[in-house]
């Protein structure tokens, strides 16, 4: 007798199996899936690593293959598994798609990301399982449990983008990364790194548009009492495509030589815009300390606001002043 949370983690865990055989043993999981990961530079040892496989481009593959496992359709549909058309008849969510396991961090399989092969206008790139009892996106992330023990061992953890760039760096021997996958960063989240390590690492892009969209989510790890760093990479480069270029050691070397303190690189990259108009610097200078002053330790507060008085080239004790006023505002 299983309760209904169990009975949907066996359920996940066949899918989880039937979408690896296809991928490995299906004429067409093979001539399609496997070499598209192929072609991506992954290795048998990273798609097995990442439990990886293939959804069928068909109706019910899944659908059928459950049923004569015993599972009903019921079930399938509270996993995210199937979906139900409007006269109620069901049909596979994933189909034709390459899939990403998504395990919690004790290894279980929650639920799936999955990619389409060809690029088509009127397709996501990417459809992910829904929320389930089992899955809650707000908690999740991408990786944890086969990046855990590296995050311990490093003492820090990489925060990426996407599946791919988990996979990638992973395969350059950078373990100690996860992907919060297109949502934007929750309490949850950072609750969830902190049981491993006190250090993040967050790794962008190279647009600015989609690292100021990250900074809530920084000032989040801040507030937390994290100690935040960052990485930029160049434009039109994500982790994955960087570290398939550059491979593994010149990858890690380029982690080492350009990752900076969260205070710093805000800085730089506030005063990039602002050029030398005063206005625009006196709102960087409010936005930075607006940061600092959510650091919950005191020390650190004042080392941050020195820094900040260096880089900006203003009075430290204007800066101070200013941090204190704000602590007094958030109470
Ligand atoms: P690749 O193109 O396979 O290298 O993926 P990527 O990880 O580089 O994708 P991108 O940078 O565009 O997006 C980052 C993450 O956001 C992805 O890994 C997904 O988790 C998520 N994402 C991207 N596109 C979509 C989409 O169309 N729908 C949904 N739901 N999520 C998406
Ligand atoms: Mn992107
Ligand atoms: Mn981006
Ligand atoms: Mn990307
Ligand atoms: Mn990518």
């Amino acid at each position: 007798e299983f309760n209904e949370k169990e009975s949907l983690l066996i359920l996940l865990d066949h899918a989880r199996g039937y979408y690896k055989q296809l991928l490995w043993e299906d004429d067409e999981g093979q001539a399609i899936g496997l070499s598209y990961f192929k072609e991506r530079g992954f290795s048998d040892e990273t798609i097995k690593a990442f439990d990886l496989g293939y959804s069928h481009d068909k109706w019910d593959g899944f659908m059928k293959y459950a049923s004569k496992n015993g599972f009903t359709e019921e079930m399938m549909e509270k996993a995210g598994l199937v979906l139900a058309k409007e006269d109620g008849k069901k049909y596979d969510r994933f189909r034709g798609r390459v899939m990403f396991p998504i395990h919690n961090p004790s290894g279980k399989v929650i639920g799936f990301g999955a990619r389409i092969l060809k690029k088509a206008d009127n397709q996501p790139k990417y459809i992910n399982s829904p929320e389930s009892p089992v899955y809650y996106k707000s908690n999740v992330l991408f990786g944890m449990f086969q990046a855990k023990q590296a995050i311990r061992n490093e003492d820090n953890c990489y925060l990426v983008e996407g599946y791919t760039d988990v996979i990638s760096m992973h395969q350059a021997g950078v373990k100690n990364v996860v992907a919060s996958s297109g949502t934007s960063l929750t309490r949850e989240h950072i609750k969830l790194m902190s049981r491993f390590t006190q250090n993040v690492t967050t790794l962008f892009d190279g647009d600015v548009a989609g690292i100021k969209a990250s900074m809530r989510g920084i000032d989040m790890l801040l507030e937390e009492g994290l100690n935040v760093r960052a990485v930029v990479f160049p434009e039109g480069e994500d982790p994955d495509s960087y570290s398939q270029q550059l491979g593994a050691s010149a990858f890690k070397a380029f982690l080492e030589k350009n990752s900076e303190d969260f205070i710093a690189f805000k800085t730089h990259l506030y005063l990039k815009d602002a050029g030398s108009d005063p206005i625009k610097k006196a709102g960087t200078i409010r936005e930075i300390v607006g940061s600092i002053a959510k650091i919950p330790d005191a020390i650190k507060r004042l080392v941050f606001a020195r820094e900040c008085s260096q880089l900006m080239d203003m009075d430290e004790a204007v800066i101070v002043a200013e941090m204190n006023k704000m602590l007094i505002e958030q109470g």
